[in-house]
């Protein structure tokens, strides 16, 4: 199904995407491949594309032991690399190895207003259940809107969950144009239409997410016994009947949209198909086809591992890449601001 933009993604041929991740655990669950890095994949071929693992982002809510960090970063772009993202076609690195994030990302935290920050809603959701909030959490959003500014991007490819940073993205761009002048790309989210929202299996009124509990998180490097199990024991809905309604049914509309996503076809076609047949049959399906994606993923992850020193070449390559184009954005908008340039001598 064609993604939500208002810009169809193949207008240009330069056309700039970028997008990140957050390396905050050591695997990608299935929300995260099938509601972005799928689409990063797909998208390098007609785009100039921009992808970076979030570190900075990664401290706004543990600020995890140094060691792991670090292994789940090398283990973040492993990920990419199984999902399909090719080093060579697309710039990959880390968000800290560009210094030009945090530069842009105070000019605008300075245009962004105390309350318009506190709405938003993944902030009130992490807030609510931390037991310390930071103020990195909070402005976490300005940030984000710097990584896309930054590189004058025009689609970002993200989950739904996403959608909200993105319009404040919009907001401070267009608010910087306005004082400044054209500065910024306004960019839009891209945002897929049937798996831009991957329930949690156990709780399916809740987007699956790494901060809750494991069993209801489809894990990409699980074991495929453990995917089973978990696939096996999803919360379905009252009734026998499988059909897509994501309102009265949204544990069965949930694992048909997983299935349709994994085995690239439509959900209308699994309907007809699965048609008379139980949940069970549903469930051994998408455990299957979920098995059958997961394990090659696991074992190119396995061997890209095996050599980190090749996954720091990568990150430096793409880190030169990114810089020039952040930096140039930088020096213009620090002009525009009325920074004094700094005299070279
Ligand atoms: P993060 O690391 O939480 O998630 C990475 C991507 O996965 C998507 N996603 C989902 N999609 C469908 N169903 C789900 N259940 C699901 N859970 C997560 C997210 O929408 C996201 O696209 N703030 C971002 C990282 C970030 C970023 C950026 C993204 C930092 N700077 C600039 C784009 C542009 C985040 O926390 O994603």
């Amino acid at each position: 199904m064609p993604p939500t933009s208002s810009t169809s993604p193949a207008t240009s041929q330069r056309t700039r995407v970028l997008s990140g991740i957050q390396p905050t655990s050591l695997s990608q669950h299935i929300g995260n491949y099938l509601g972005a890095t799928k689409q990063w994949a797909e998208l390098q071929d007609d785009h100039e594309v921009f992808f970076f693992l979030a570190d900075l982002h990664a401290l706004t809510v543990e600020a995890p032991e140094p060691a792991v960090l670090t292994q789940r970063s090398r283990q973040a772009v492993a990920q990419l690399l199984a999902a399909g993202v090719d080093p060579d076609r697309s710039a990959i690195f880390l968000q800290s190895h560009v210094p030009g994030h945090t530069q842009l990302s105070w000019v605008l935290e300075c245009l962004t207003g105390y309350g318009e920050a506190g709405r938003m809603t993944q902030f009130k959701d992490k807030s609510a259940r931390g037991e310390r909030v930071s103020v990195g959490l909070l402005t976490y959003p300005i940030l984000q809107a710097a990584d896309i500014l930054i590189y004058q991007a025009h689609q970002v490819p993200v989950g739904e969950d996403q959608r909200q940073h993105i319009e404040l993205t919009r907001n401070l761009a267009q608010r910087f144009n306005a004082r400044y002048g054209e500065t910024f790309v306004v960019p839009d989210a891209y945002i897929p239409k049937a798996s831009a929202k991957i329930l949690d299996l156990q709780d399916p009124t809740a987007k699956m997410s790494k901060s809750l509990p494991d069993a209801g998180t489809l894990n990409l490097l699980d074991d495929p016994a453990v995917l089973t199990k978990k696939i096996k024991r999803a919360v379905t809905d009252t009734g026998s009947e499988i059909r897509f309604d994501p309102q009265t049914k949204p544990g069965v509309s949930n694992l048909l949209a997983i299935l349709a996503a994994v085995s690239s076809t439509t959900i209308d076609t699994l309907v007809g198909q699965f048609d008379g047949q139980g949940y069970g049959a549903l469930k051994v399906a998408v455990a299957e086809a979920v098995v059958a994606f997961a394990e090659p993923f696991a074992t190119r992850v396995r061997e890209t591992m095996a050599d980190p020193a090749e996954i720091d070449r990568i990150l430096a390559r793409g880190a030169e890449q990114a810089r020039p184009v952040a930096e140039a954005t930088v020096a213009d908008v620090y002009e525009r601001v009325g920074f004094l340039p700094p005299l070279r001598t």
